[in-house]
């Protein structure tokens, strides 16, 4: 069978790799994918761009790919899953409608409170004398976020009303931030140790992924803007097995229950952005596809065919499923172009990636391009250089003792990669 990955980032090099190595599976193509892809065995760059619904849809027939995997947002809240659906082609992903849940925040804000899963106090405003109300009435900081997909840039925490005024003025008048900005969502801020948890969901049945967490902040002690994602390691200790089946009850199957109920019956990776305050977790946001980086350290410890695993959610038989997870621990860590997340070089050369990198390391590629027969960086996050590790420490050893194999003009990483986790291992 051929397996189509629909993306070009680190995810979708990692989703690649582990497909390609399904005993189901003969060949991985990637559209448009990256200079990792590329360069990956049993998988295929072809030249389709991730939103080009029609030129995807040709492709999956013309090389009979039996299985899509969809990686980034954009072409799922444009209904790639529909399209694919209606010509009898499986991929795996939410409709456009249950793609809402990470599309709108303003749906999935009003889905939460409907279905009572614990999430921030919330308003969502269309002008800025509605939002101050909300925030007179409230205590600061407040947090303000444009209602569609802004690439994680639409989030802006205001210490003040003078902000606050200043950023529903912005974010309303619909110049910073595009069509996202139309309506703005003013939630409380909650206080708290962020954690992601992902599950596979195909209607009601569900299964949790390996936990794990990312570091969304640029600079190390996580300060600086947010990013997508700068590193992340999994398991993730902040992830109790306590809290992990508290938050399977309070906050996946409510989720997956309630977009069925509610005619948007939800298949795909679910996503959910917590912050887990003294008196649980609570939802900050959801999106409705695999992290990126999470999708790098988690996907380097599963055991299972992930080919099969889709397969079988996608046959309505996730009740089936039990996945075998490496007990070892995986980080990343990303590897930016300097400037990353405003301006940035591209097409800088990239050496060391033919170093002969032991078993326990895995370069997955992100922003790459080959340009000539040579590597080049082609987008603000460039590498993700990922390790399996015997305990946190030894990973976060390997990781950093391998990485600086790599060079390119400017390149920035944090040093500081799973800081939270290895500060609990030493306190326990
Ligand atoms: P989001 O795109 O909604 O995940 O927001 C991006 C980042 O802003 C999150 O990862 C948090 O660090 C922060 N954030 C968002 N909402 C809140 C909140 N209600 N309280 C505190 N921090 C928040
Ligand atoms: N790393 C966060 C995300 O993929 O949204």
């Amino acid at each position: 069978m051929n397996v189509l990955v629909i993306g070009s980032g680190g995810r979708e090099h990692a989703l690649a790799w582990k497909l390609a190595q399904s005993a189901i599976v003969d060949t991985v193509l990637v559209a448009p994918g990256n200079g990792g892809t590329a360069a990956e065995p049993g998988v295929e760059n072809v030249d389709v761009a991730a939103e080009d619904i029609d030129g995807l849809v040709e492709l999956a027939k013309s090389r009979e790919v039996g299985l899509t995997v969809v990686g980034p947002e954009a072409p799922l809240a444009a209904g790639v899953v529909d399209r694919f659906s209606a010509e009898g082609l499986k991929c795996f992903g939410p409709t456009a409608a249950a793609a809402q849940l990470e599309s709108s925040k303003a749906f999935a804000k009003q889905f939460l409170s409907d279905h009572r899963i614990p999430t921030a106090d919330w308003i969502v405003v269309e002008d800025v004398e509605a939002g101050m109300d909300f925030a007179r009435g409230h205590a600061l900081p407040l947090v303000l976020k444009a209602d569609g997909l802004a690439a994680g840039k639409g989030v802006v925490i205001a210490e003040d009303m003078a902000t606050v005024e200043a950023t529903l003025k912005d974010m309303l008048s619909g110049d910073a931030f595009g069509a996202a900005g139309h309506r703005v969502v003013i939630e409380e801020f909650l206080i708290g140790e962020e954690a992601s948890f992902i599950a596979l969901v195909d209607g009601t049945d569900i299964v949790a992924l390996a936990t794990s967490q990312d570091h969304k902040q640029r600079d190390e002690g996580d300060r600086g803007p947010n990013t997508g994602g700068m590193g992340a390691y999994s398991p993730a200790p902040v992830i109790t097995p306590e809290l992990e089946q508290n938050v399977l009850e309070t906050v996946i199957r409510p989720t997956a229950e309630g977009m069925a109920a509610d005619g948007h019956r939800f298949t795909g990776f679910l996503y959910a952005g917590l912050m887990v305050t003294r008196t649980g977790a609570k939802v900050l946001e959801f999106n409705v596809r695999m992290g990126d980086p999470e999708t790098q350290p988690i996907l380097m410890r599963l055991q299972s065919d992930l080919a099969e695993v889709l397969l079988a959610a996608l046959d309505g038989r996730l009740a089936e499923v039990e996945l075998d997870w490496d007990p070892r621990v995986t980080i990343g860590v990303v590897m930016a172009a300097g400037g990353y997340p405003e301006a940035y070089r591209k097409g800088d050369a990239i050496t060391g990636l033919d170093t002969d990198w032991p078993e326990t390391v895995k370069v997955f590629h992100a922003g790459t391009a080959i340009d000539n027969g040579q590597t080049v960086t082609a987008g603000g996050r460039v590498l993700c250089v990922t390790a399996i590790g015997e305990s946190l420490e030894q990973a976060h050893g390997e990781v950093y003792r391998w990485l600086p194999r790599i060079g390119f003009a400017n390149a920035y990483w944090r040093g500081d990669i799973g800081h939270r986790a290895l500060a609990r291992d030493k306190s326990s």
